[in-house]
């Protein structure tokens, strides 16, 4: 298998190729190394046939809209990953065939809800879940300490000491590891149980990086260009959540919610479908399509999208133009089809 990391950089970007079929995939592109890349696939005479995120990335761009853009790779993400626009969403112990190789796809959230990590003859891509002798950061979208340590100790661990582990970041020159090297001696992770690892992650003190939501809300929704002003960590934060159960309650009353669906227009009739008698006013039009909601206002509104997390911005957006009530459905259509609650397509 051909294996190498294109960044030379504490952000990693991995290319991996089955030297037979001369068949290939990214995983991580950053969206300012795009040509890079792909001048380095075609030198080596690869045909790319995916361009992975592990997750959706806070800090920097994701190069795999443009990458797919420019060539015939398909985009793939884990299922709970917000984003649209996505080709391919996989889960637990998917398979993704590339020439001869079969990449083993390990469902990894923590750092992230759509973390995942993936396995390839031998090496295993942790995303930010396992990094190099630490893990990724759990304090914020939608990180949870706890699945993280219980996805690297149940998940990570289990695979054979010889493995090779590529993370998607390093802070301190390091190249691979081994399953054995972050078993034995990984200092957040060896040695600490699932509640000391929980105590010591909530408790690590790191400030948020500068532009961090902008580059969040950028990869979760892939809006491009300035159509849609995205809010602040303190307007998101304030947004009022409700669970599938709620809302399936709610909607039978006779003061039943108006639901907004968020999401791209194919992505309203994909096999996740929608919810009976919503609207579909996709994020990227809000803003300009608000005032034709003029008729909803006093109503109370749910929004929606695929994960929750698109949905959450229209919330902060529809709220800052003079919406009073309006809330997220939390988990969005992912969750509602996890509930195996009813959907139109
Ligand atoms: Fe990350």
């Amino acid at each position: 298998m051909f294996c190498r990391e294109l960044n030379r950089a504490k952000c990693k970007t991995y290319l991996i190729a089955c030297e037979r079929t001369r068949r290939a995939a990214l995983i991580d592109p950053l969206r300012a190394n795009t040509a890079r890349y792909i001048a380095v696939a075609a030198y080596n005479g690869f045909r790319l046939e995916y361009a992975i995120d592990t997750h959706t990335h806070a800090d920097h761009r994701s190069g795999t809209w443009d990458v797919a853009d420019l060539t015939d790779a398909k985009i793939v993400m884990e299922r709970h990953a917000p984003a649209p626009h996505v080709n391919v969403h996989v889960s637990h112990d998917d398979l993704l065939e590339v020439g001869d190789l079969r990449i083993k796809v390990l469902f990894t959230p923590g750092h992230s809800p759509d973390g995942m990590s993936l396995y390839v003859n031998g090496c295993l891509f942790t995303g930010d879940t396992l990094l190099i002798g630490g893990t990724g950061r759990a304090d914020f979208s939608g990180g949870d300490a706890g699945k993280q340590y219980d996805a690297i100790t149940n998940l990570l661990f289990a695979l054979p000491d010889d493995t090779l582990v590529f993370p998607a970041h390093d802070y301190r020159g390091n190249h691979h590891s081994t399953i054995e090297q972050e078993r034995t001696s990984n200092a957040r992770v060896a040695g600490r149980s699932r509640e000391e690892y929980v105590s010591l992650m909530n408790n690590l003190g790191l400030p948020l990086p500068d532009k961090i939501q902008e580059s969040l809300q950028s990869n979760q929704s892939a809006i491009e260009d300035d159509s849609v002003k995205f809010p602040d960590v303190a307007q998101l934060s304030g947004v009022r959540q409700i669970d599938v159960v709620e809302l399936q309650q709610r909607l039978t009353n006779a003061e039943a919610p108006f639901i907004i669906d968020v999401r791209e227009p194919e992505e309203y009739s994909d096999e996740l479908g929608h919810i009976h008698g919503s609207r579909l006013v996709p994020l990227k039009s809000l803003p300009a399509k608000a005032h034709e909601m003029d008729d909803l206002n006093g109503r109370e509104i749910v929004a929606v999208c695929r994960a929750g997390v698109r949905s959450t911005t229209a919330v902060a957006i529809l709220t800052a133009l003079g919406f009073e009530q309006v809330s997220n459905l939390k988990g969005g259509m992912v969750a509602w089809n996890e509930a195996r609650l009813p959907v139109e397509r």
